[in-house]
Parts: C-alpha cells; structure tokens; sequence
C-alpha cells in the first residue's frame, strides 16, 4: 500500500561528499536522513536539505548499525537507502536486505566492492581483464607466475585510490610480502601489470539501461600519480572510435555486473602489448578527484543529482534524462606544498572551476574544442610541477 507522503531517503556516507545528492532529494520533496561518522558531524554539509542528521561512533560495529537504523525506522518510514561512499556500500546493502527495500543487496554490491568478484563475473561474460589470481592457494599462485609472465600488482580486493598496490617483479619477491600480510593476504590478488593509458567512464543507470556516459583518459595511470607523485589530469575524449569502443566495453561490464540504476565509475586499460581494452575495476558511485565537476562542465549533467533522481524514481516512475551540452572538458589536480596556493597566475577563461582544497591546486577546464582543452592541460602540467607540487610522493584521494 502507498501512502501519500514524502519519500524518505537515509543516505549514509563516513566521508564528507554527495551535497549535490542530498540537495536534490530535498529539491524533489523527499525527508532526507544522512547517517555519517561522528567525526563529521560538524563538517559542512547542505544542512538546509538535511532533515535529520545521525552519527555514528567510530568503528561500530554492523550489527549495532542496523539496531539503529531499526530503531529509527520504528517511528518513521525509510523508503531508500543510499551509500554515497564506496566504503558504506555494505552498511547500506545489509540494511536495504535487512529492512527488505529495493536497491542493491548484498550479492550485487560485493560485484562493486570486490575486485576478484568484479573479475570472475567479467570473465563469466566474456569480458577482458588482465590475467588474475587470487590470493588463496598457493599452489596455485606458483603455477599462476610460471604462465603468465611479470611484472604483476598485488593488490587489495577491497581499497581505492591506488592504496596498497605493489608492483612484483619476480616470484621470490610475492612469497615475503604474502607472509608479512599473514591472514589478510587471502583480502588481495595478484594480476599481470599491463602498461597502457587508462580510461574512466562515467555512467548513469536506469533499469539496467546506459541512459548517459562520459569516456575521458586519465593523463597518467592513477598508480603512477598516487605512487610516483606528479600532477592528475583527466580529459573528456571527443564523439569518435576510441569513445565508442569504452562505451561498449562499460555496457557490457555494466550489464555482468547486473546494475540495475544508480551511477558507476569504471576503469579501463588499451594494454600497450596488443591494443586491447581490459577491464580494471567499476565502482558504483560518483568518480572522485573532481570528475564530477569535470562530467558536469562538458554535459551540464551532474552525476550526483542524477544519481538522486533515479533512486527516488526507485523504478516506479519513469525517469527522463536532462538535456545535455556537448563540450569538451579537464581536469588537473596536485598537491601543492603551499597551504592555499595562489593560482591567480592562471586565468584563461576556459578554467570553469577553481579547486579549493588545503594543500591543493587545480582547476575544472572547459571549452568546445576538445585540442583546446588538450593543449592547456599540456601547458599546465609542467607549470604546476614548478609552482605548487609537494616534494613528499603525494597520495591524492581519491583518485579512482
Ligand atoms: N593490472 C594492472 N596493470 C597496470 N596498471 C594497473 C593494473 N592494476 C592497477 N593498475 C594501476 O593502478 C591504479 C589503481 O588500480 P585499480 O585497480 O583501479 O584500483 P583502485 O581501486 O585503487 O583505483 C590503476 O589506475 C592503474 O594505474
Ligand atoms: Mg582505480
């Protein structure tokens, strides 16, 4: 039975983000709850489209989480539950499971949040990806390095932002670093490093529908600046054969991984060996580092907003995509060893949005020509290694 009333919406995140999502709900006319961590309670949230705001103590456990959320639910509906962070994805799923409401469960979000889940079910739907093994049995993991030849990454199942990957060269190289990991090492997976550009395409899903993507490269792999340090720049590629062929590999990696409706941020590399796309990851949620900023300056459109519409549409109501605007856009990002570096040196019109961010430059770019936008980013990096770059190999987050 539907009552006439607001649709509630909990959205939960532990990292301050999303305020485009939770102005939308409001905007829509539904009760917004934000469930955070108490660290954040102060933080600066649009408080003027929260209508009621729990924190959580650092570190509860789920069980006492959904006693909560359950306590709260006795004296006032909740109709979706969102996670606006990758990190709260499984509170929100065991929640949704638990309080039996529509969205994603549990089964669906570990293809999410799980990078060995995410790769078996690729492969299942015949979808590259670079040559994996998971951190289980060692025999395997043997017989795995004397097939398919090096480097490697071990990397965690279940982190962002290029935390914790470590190159391996040679096998006597994994059996140490195994052995200090103890339990957690069967958490990680091993896969072939395949150099290459990566790519990100950003999607809006609903009903299982690609209703709206944007393909954009990465200026260097994620791995190289959040490990190497140097300047993150992304840039929207233009209409073409190189967008169309992500387009296609994102829908058939959005299909394996059975979304039904939201946003994803899938990661893509062309391997420099034989010019094949492989799948890398996808996540279920709005890019970090600004891509938000950066999709919203080439189309107009906002994930966040959009994300927000399609959960209370909930698939019950039909959703209709915004028009959209067809320009190129970029974006550069870098530490700065300045607290609040001074970018008044750079004011070509073309920069749309200035990142303000302790310890932080960058700028949003947009204009028509997709050479423009190219050209300035070529410009701009080296400027902003002699201007602003911090010395310490920086650890950009997020950048995934
Ligand atoms: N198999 C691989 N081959 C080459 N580079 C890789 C590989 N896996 C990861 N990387 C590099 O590490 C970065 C982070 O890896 P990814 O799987 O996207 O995890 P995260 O969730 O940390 O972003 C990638 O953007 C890429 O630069
Ligand atoms: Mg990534």
């Amino acid at each position: 039975m539907t009552e006439a009333r607001p649709i509630t919406v909990l959205a939960i995140s532990t990292y301050v983000k999303g305020h485009e999502f939770l102005r939308e709900c409001k905007r829509q006319g539904c009760r917004v709850l934000l469930l955070t961590a108490e660290k954040h309670r102060d933080a600066d949230w649009p408080r003027e489209s929260i209508d009621e705001l729990f924190c959580l103590p650092n570190e509860l456990p789920l069980a006492d989480i959904v006693n909560a959320v359950s306590y709260v639910a006795r004296s006032q509906k909740i109709d979706r539950i969102v996670a606006l962070d990758e990190y709260d994805m499984e509170t929100a799923a065991t929640l949704r499971e638990h309080m039996r409401l529509p969205g994603m469960g549990l089964t669906t979000m570990r293809y999410f949040r799980d990078k060995l889940a995410m790769r078996v079910q690729a492969l299942d739907y015949g979808i590259r990806v670079p040559d994996f093994i998971p951190v289980i049995n060692h025999a395997d993991i043997a017989y795995y390095m004397t097939h398919v030849p090096g480097p490697w990454v071990l990397k965690p199942r279940q982190e962002a932002a290029a935390i914790g990957i470590k190159k391996i060269h040679a096998p006597e190289e994994l059996w140490p670093v195994l052995e200090q990991l103890g339990d957690r090492q069967s958490t990680y997976l091993l896969e072939k490093f395949l150099p290459g550009e990566v790519y990100h395409v950003d999607s809006v899903v609903s009903e299982r529908d690609v209703v709206f993507c944007s393909v954009s490269r990465y200026g260097q792999p994620p791995m190289v600046v959040a490990q190497g340090g140097g300047v993150f720049t992304s840039f929207v590629l233009p209409e073409g054969e190189e967008a169309a062929s992500l387009r296609e590999i994102n829908r058939e990696i959005l299909r394996a991984l059975k979304l039904m409706r939201g946003v994803a941020h899938a990661e893509f590399i062309r391997a420099e060996a034989d010019g094949e796309l492989y799948f890398l990851e996808c996540a279920a949620r709005v890019g970090g580092a600004y891509i938000h900023e950066m999709v919203e300056a080439a189309t107009g459109l906002s994930l966040w907003r959009e994300w927000a519409r399609i959960e209370i549409a909930g698939g019950r109501l039909p959703y209709q995509l915004p028009p959209l605007r067809h320009d190129s856009a970029g974006l550069i990002l870098s530490l700065a060893r300045q607290e609040e570096p001074d970018t008044s040196g750079y004011n070509d019109p073309e920069i749309v949005y200035r990142i303000k961010k302790h310890h932080h430059a960058g700028f949003v770019l947009r204009a028509p020509d997709p050479a423009r936008i190219q050209a300035l980013l070529q410009d701009y990096t080296p400027r902003f290694i002699k201007d602003f770059l911090a010395v310490e190999p920086p650890l950009l987050k997020p950048v995934d």
